[in-house]
């Protein structure tokens, strides 16, 4: 009577810890296939093996203000600012260019009074190193952020 007693009380039991188990390793296996490419993007962006994009770019890639300093020449006083564009509406090219850690930077002529410019330029984006596919995932959440429902 006792061993029939607890097969009806723990059948339930042993059910649940076996289904328990099978789903946990169906998720171990696929691991990937949970993620999006829009989430492995995402993920990218705010963790990308380095300086995380958003403390530049902010949260949704809408750009923002990083820092101000003054610089001085001689008794002229600059005002500069380093600040990033929209990268929403980024195409494919220059996004690749900028980031392919191998890309020299463009020669840009600047105008006499474009001091904080040429400072500035090529002197705040860090360089990376992600792989195609990464890069393919990275370009897709940025011009796809705020279009989702997160
Ligand atoms: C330390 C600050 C900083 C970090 C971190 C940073 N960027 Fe930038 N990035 C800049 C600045 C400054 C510019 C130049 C101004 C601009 O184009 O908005 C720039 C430009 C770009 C451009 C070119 C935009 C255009 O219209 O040509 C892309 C693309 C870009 N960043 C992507 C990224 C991605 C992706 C990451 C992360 C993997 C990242 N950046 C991390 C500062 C940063």
């Amino acid at each position: 009577l006792i061993i029939k007693f607890i097969h009806i009380f723990l059948f339930p039991i042993y059910l649940l810890a076996e289904v328990d188990i099978a789903s946990s390793l169906v998720n171990k296996e696929n691991d990937n296939s949970f993620i999006t490419k829009y989430e492995y993007g995402k993920m990218l962006y705010e963790n990308p093996r380095g300086i995380s994009c958003k403390q530049c770019h902010g949260n949704n890639a809408q750009g923002k203000k990083i820092v101000k300093f003054v610089h001085k020449v001689k008794d002229k006083i600059y005002n500069c600012e380093v600040k990033t564009k929209d990268l929403r509406d980024v195409k494919l090219i220059p996004f690749l260019d900028k980031l392919n850690p191998e890309k020299k930077l463009k020669k840009v002529k600047f105008l006499k009074e474009e001091v904080c410019e040429k400072l500035i330029y090529g002197n705040t984006m860090p360089k990376y190193f992600l792989t195609n596919d990464e890069l393919d995932s990275l370009y897709y959440y940025i011009t796809n952020v705020g279009l989702h429902n997160e």
